[in-house]
Parts: structure tokens; sequence; C-alpha cells
């Protein structure tokens, strides 16, 4: 099939622009001597996740829910970390039976109660391995500095619990324009962790991970030693947000597409696509950037003021739209627009070469 003979909205990813992300990506993180631990809230895709783990330096994957945790080891994944704390009890029940299914799970926690559950959900031969999740001054999730110890000692406490080590990830600053400035922020952040992550190892020796990282902040990040490996998600898709700030390291091309067409253009400059708010996750900072050829068009300008349905592009008059006309976009966030699919086409050139499921699609909880 041809990719003019896909249905409209669709989701198309770049074969080879995914490829070359992860190759990048995979390298980047070797030169620095750290592991990857992909995150697939990003893409919602076993596919993917086999092929990140595929490429190689990968210490497993992470999900940032329960229920991605559980579709990602329904297609045989193993070795998931799981990045947000879980609070409700049915779901810390789950929590062990997914311990059983799979090895190494991993779970961060940021509270005592989270704690004394987990600990009846493992046994001393079948220990549910946690990670304590810092707050990176995000104020998100996580505990205080102060408060890492005396948790990690209660972790250490109980024999169906392991103590992996410690989770930053500064969700605040990945897209902080100036590279410099975000540089020197995580910088700070993650270094404190560090010391926070080295007075742990001393008290409790199971200790080993220091996890964290994005796409924005991972070339800063990866120069602190104690970090051990980096949560990186955006970069093997990529979307407006991210190629609306500074690099600070490898530029990874955006490999996910909305293609959509025109189906009305009867005021001159002014033209409506099939896809709004329900098809393009709003991002009013960022809008999606509209693509010819793998050029950004700079003169052709997308805005969600139609709504639910349909989106505006205004372009200059003396360029024409006609219904029918396809225009391939670049998304403004790919997490949640991803989430708003079923599947996504895979390309090479303009032959759409497979179709992957998001399966993890909807698992928000
Ligand atoms: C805990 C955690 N780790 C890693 C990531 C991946 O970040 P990025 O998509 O900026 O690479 C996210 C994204 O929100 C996250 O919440």
């Amino acid at each position: 099939m041809l990719k003019s003979e896909l249905d409209t909205p669709s989701l198309i990813l770049d074969l080879e622009l995914f490829e070359k992300n992860l190759i990048v990506m995979r390298d980047f993180a070797l030169a620095a001597g750290k592991k990857l631990r992909p995150h697939a809230k990003t893409h919602k895709c076993p596919e993917i996740a086999k092929r990140q783990l595929e490429a190689g330096n990968c210490q497993g994957v992470c999900a940032a829910k329960l229920s991605e945790a559980e579709c990602l080891a329904e297609a045989g994944i193993q070795n998931i970390l799981i990045t947000s704390p879980i609070a409700a009890p049915w779901k810390i029940k789950r929590i062990g039976a997914l311990n059983h299914k799979i090895s190494g799970l991993q779970i961060v926690v940021d509270h005592p109660d989270q704690v004394r559950q987990l600990a009846e959900q493992g046994t001393p031969e079948k220990p549910v391995h946690v990670l304590i999740d810092l707050d990176s001054e995000m104020h998100r999730t996580g505990v205080q500095p102060s408060e890492v110890l005396s948790l990690g000692k209660k972790i250490a406490g109980f024999p169906a619990l392991i103590l992996d080590g410690i989770q930053c990830y500064a969700g605040h600053l990945q897209h902080i324009y100036s590279y410099e400035e975000r540089a020197r922020e995580s910088t700070r952040i993650m270094r404190a962790g560090a010391e926070i992550f080295n007075q742990l190892k001393k008290e409790i020796p199971t200790c080993r991970i220091y996890t964290g990282a994005g796409t924005g902040t991972s070339p800063a990040d990866v120069l602190i030693p104690e970090l051990t490996d980096i949560q990186v998600g955006s970069y093997c898709m990529m979307d407006a947000e991210y190629l609306g700030v500074e690099h600070g390291g490898p530029s990874y091309p955006p490999a996910l597409r909305m293609i959509s067409s025109v189906i009305s253009a009867n005021h001159p400059g002014l033209a409506t696509i099939d896809a709004g708010t329900k098809s393009i996750y709003v991002t009013p900072e960022a809008p999606p950037m509209v693509v010819k050829d793998n050029e950004i068009l700079k003169d052709f300008v997308y805005d969600w003021n139609f709504g639910d349905e349909h989106g505006r592009l205004t372009y200059p008059e003396e360029k024409t739209m006609n219904p029918g006309d396809r225009v391939e976009l670049i998304v403004s966030h790919c997490d949640p627009t991803v989430n708003l699919f079923d599947e996504l086409w895979i390309v090479k050139g303009n032959t759409v070469v497979d179709c992957w499921k998001i399966s993890l699609r909807g698992c928000c909880r």
C-alpha cells in the first residue's frame, strides 16, 4: 500500500528515521557509559519496546502506570520499571501477580504505606524490587531528600522487599528552551540526587541503581558519574515541543507524523483539515508543524480553532490548497497524541511496510 492510500487522519512512523534514532541514542548512551531504560509511555507500542531492547545497551524499559506494565508483560516483555508510585490496595495486589509473571519487575515508592503493602506481595524467594522516588523539585511524586534514608531503612527491614536504588526524574526541565539553562538546572538536581544515592548505598548495599533523565536533559545528565541509566522516551518519535528547544547533544529527527486531508478550502489562505483536538493533543505553546518532503513549511500555520474534528491551516494567499490535498504534520506532543490512535502505520519512503498496534492505548490506570 502507498502512504497516499491511507485513510486520514492517521499516524505514520518513518522506519528509517525511527531506526536511526534508536541507534543514535544507543551509541550516545554507550559512549557515556550509561544504560538505557527507554520509557514506553511515549509510544505505547510493544513492538517499539521490543526494537528498543533489540537495539541493545538497555537495562529494561519503563512504564508509567501498572496497566501499561501489564500490557507490556502480556506482549512478553520483562525487566519493566513502573515509574509512578501506586497507592490503591487492589493495584498493589496486581503488582504481586505481575511480579510472579515476569522477571525484573521494579516499582517506585514514595510513602511508607506503599512499602508496607508491597511487602505483603513479595516473599523472601520472590521479593518485590523497589526504587525510592526522589522529588526532583517538581513536587509531582517523590520523597524529600531528608526522608530518603529513613524510607530506605524501612524497605530494608522487610525480607520480601529489595531496595534496588533511587529514581529522580525532572520532567519540569525537559523543555526549557536554552540548553545551557536546562543543563545547569538538571546538573544541580541530579548531583543532589547522586549524593543521596551515595549515602543510601553505604547503608543499604542492595542499592545499585540511580535512574532518571529525559530526552531533553540526557546530554547533561549522563555526565553525572553515579547515574546508571537514562529513562529517555520522546527521542524515538519526537514532536514539535522537542524540536522547538535547543539540542544539547545528538539531534533526533521527527519520525512520527500525522497525515491529514484538506476537507474544505473556500477562502484564500485558509484550509480546513480533518485533524482537530480529537486527533492532535493540544499544546498551545508548540503547535503542529506542517512538513513537505521532510522540510518544515514555516509559512503554513496550524491551529485548533476549528474544534474537535477539524484543524485550521493558514498560509500565504498566493498558495492554494484543494479538498483532498494531503498534509503531513509533526504533532505537538507525541505521548498523548499516540494515545488517541489504535495503530501506527510504518512507512519507508512512500510505501506502507507494516502496521504496529498501539496496544497500551488508554492504559492510564
Ligand atoms: C518518569 C519519566 N521518565 C522518563 C520520561 C521520558 O521523558 P522524555 O519523553 O522527555 O524523554 C518521562 C516522560 O514524561 C517520565 O515521566
